[in-house]
């Protein structure tokens, strides 16, 4: 079974940050999001990947390299346009001929393990496996009708949604649907849907097989779903302390701290990590931050936030939470006079401001 991993889109729920950057190497627990699936599939015995890519191509490129560090293969896929996830399956033809393939929204976390997933698939042979979950807003996903524990219908973002399952962001397939994508065509919003494609394997009366997600699953394609994930990454966090704390400092609950960093009379509350060459100083970092490789935090307060390397936040005078930051952030208090709010924001960038 081959792996398709879709690393191209928009992203723009996610903007200002991914103006400048691949929504699928925002770092979640300091770590690109992206990897976390591309691992789960490796540990599900998957070692051919294919990777779609969009105008962020070459950073995703550059972050995933030849997969080696995985012990697999990656072979990248540019997608000329964002034209949805079955135009995307398409594109990657070439790559994956008649194999079985397992594909993978880069954005999407999901907790469990894919191998029984792949094990089923190859056990029944369907034509294509689903996986749903429960959810309070389903106008915002691709919904699934049952009937007897069979899928039956298939609608993207329905305004008025005849069940509460959503697809996840995990799909398996046999070459059966390349036949299905070639006849389809664009949607209301002008995609090619993978929901229609499946949609059309079971009107030609092909088995699709569901599954109800058993952990979590994260879309973390808004700031909140992505603070979110940090948080339920964060949550299975192991401590482990490579870096420096002084007696003023202290210490609760589950911290990583990375080689090189520097906490001096701070408290730090767990789960939090905290990356490699960091400076925190006279600060305080609370549960479910995560603060990547060569930042710095003097005379500030935060917690449930993720702040990318090289940040510089000192002398905050409120403490920041439900923040991301992108890479190189400076969020620092003046002391001059007049006291004024000196603010230099991309595009679409928010601040809440006590
Ligand atoms: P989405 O999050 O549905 O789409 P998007 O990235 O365009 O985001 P937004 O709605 O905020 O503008 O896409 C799910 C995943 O699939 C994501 O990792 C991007 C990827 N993708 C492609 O690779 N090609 C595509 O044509 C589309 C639509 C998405």
């Amino acid at each position: 079974m081959k792996g398709l991993i879709l690393a191209g889109g928009k992203g723009t729920r996610l903007r200002p940050i991914t103006f400048s950057m691949a929504k699928q190497l925002v770092p979640v627990a300091n770590k690109p999001v992206v990897e976390y699936g591309l691992e789960a599939m490796a540990a599900a015995g998957i070692r051919e990947f294919g990777v779609i890519t969009g105008d962020t191509g070459p950073e995703v490129e550059a972050a995933l390299g030849d997969g080696s560090r995985w012990g697999v293969s990656i072979t990248y896929i540019p997608q000329d346009a964002p034209r949805g996830l079955a135009h995307a399956v398409q594109t990657a033809l070439p790559f994956l001929g008649e194999s079985d393939f397992l594909m993978y929204l880069g954005d999407n976390l999901i907790k469990s393990s894919l191998q029984r997933l792949v094990d089923e698939f190859q056990a029944h042979r369907p034509a294509a496996t689903i996986l749903l979950t429960p959810v309070s807003n389903p106008s915002d996903f691709g919904v699934a009708e049952m009937e007897d524990g069979r899928v039956t219908r298939l609608e993207e973002k329905p305004a008025e949604p005849r069940s509460n399952l959503a697809l996840v962001g995990v799909y398996l397939f046999d070459r059966r649907v390349h036949e299905v994508i070639q006849r389809l065509k664009p949607s209301r919003r002008g995609e090619y849907e993978i929901t229609d494609a499946i949609q059309g394997l079971i009107d030609e009366g092909h088995t699709v097989r569901s599954h109800i997600v058993d952990g979590w699953w994260k879309d973390t394609g808004t700031v909140e779903a992505m603070l979110e994930a940090n948080r339920l990454i964060l949550e299975d966090l192991v401590g482990r302390l490579d870096g420096e704390v002084d007696e003023r400092s202290s210490l609760h609950g589950r911290v990583v701290l990375g080689a090189g960093s520097r906490v001096l009379n701070s408290v730090v509350r767990g789960p939090v990590v905290i990356g490699a060459g960091c400076h925190i100083e006279d600060s305080y970092v609370g549960p479910f931050t995560a603060i990547d490789d060569g930042s710095r935090v003097v005379r500030t307060e935060l917690e449930y936030s993720i702040v990318m390397r090289d940040c510089v936040l000192e002398g905050l005078p409120h403490r920041l939470e439900g923040s991301l930051l992108g890479r190189g952030v400076s969020a620092t208090a003046s002391t001059a006079r007049p006291r004024t709010l000196q603010l230099v924001m991309g595009d679409n960038s928010s601040a809440v401001i006590p």
